[in-house]
């Protein structure tokens, strides 16, 4: 029987979607040249708007997951709803087909001895860039440490596509997309291609929106 991990615990099943869908609300997903892409975001504390143990934050959770699954994403950024936040959700399988899910505040990439790790060539892709992939080298594993939604301690660790995942949207909650690692050639060819695929994207978004609450 395949196991499933939440917020870097393994668990017996995990309902799919994830629970967190139907309670959440789909929110508009910012685009490359938005501002609040490009900088770091503010860490979740103990006090203020989106605090740790908030119902605020949990809501948050809850929408960005809406949002993701209506983006058909496996991974979004609080920065990516327009919220200046150090947060993302994800549900993303790991290259053995075992499914990642949950969210994470203030999440900061652990360096893995070099050992431990190899660069590999993989196809990404990101909401904020809505339609195209393109190849980018990173490491095949990575561990992340940060907190849950109360402010409890968790680690995020693992292989192949669930790395490439954990790498990708700790960039982004520190203002990095994916295309800052292309070559400007690739870099344009994305942007071109986004240029034209976009509107049939966020139409097909919009049309998975009204399907959610049919
Ligand atoms: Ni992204």
């Amino acid at each position: 029987m395949s196991s499933v991990w939440v917020n870097g615990e393994e668990v017996a099943s995990y309902p799919d979607p994830a629970p967190e869908v139907s309670r959440g609300k789909p929110l508009r997903v910012t685009v490359v040249g938005e501002e609040i892409l490009t900088r770091r975001c503010r860490p979740v504390g103990s006090d203020g708007e989106y605090a740790f143990g908030s119902p605020e934050l949990s809501q948050l959770i809850d929408d960005m997951f809406t949002t993701m699954y209506v983006a058909e994403g496996v991974g979004l950024a609080a920065n990516q709803v327009d919220v200046d936040l150090q947060l993302f959700v994800y549900d993303c399988p790991d290259d053995d087909g075992v499914r990642h899910v949950g969210h994470i505040c203030n999440p900061e990439l652990v360096e893995l001895p070099a050992g431990e790790r190899r660069l590999v060539e993989g196809d990404e892709g990101c909401l904020s860039v809505p339609g195209p992939y393109a190849e980018v080298h990173r490491p095949d594993r990575a561990m992340v440490r940060g907190f849950d939604k109360d402010g409890v301690p968790i680690v995020l660790e693992g292989g192949g596509y669930y790395a490439r995942c954990l790498q990708h949207e700790t960039d982004h909650l520190y203002g990095r997309l994916y295309i800052e690692r292309l070559s400007g050639r690739a870099q344009k060819k994305v942007l071109k291609e986004m240029d034209s695929m976009a509107e049939r994207i966020f139409e097909k978004r919009a049309a998975r929106a009204e399907k959610l609450h049919a």
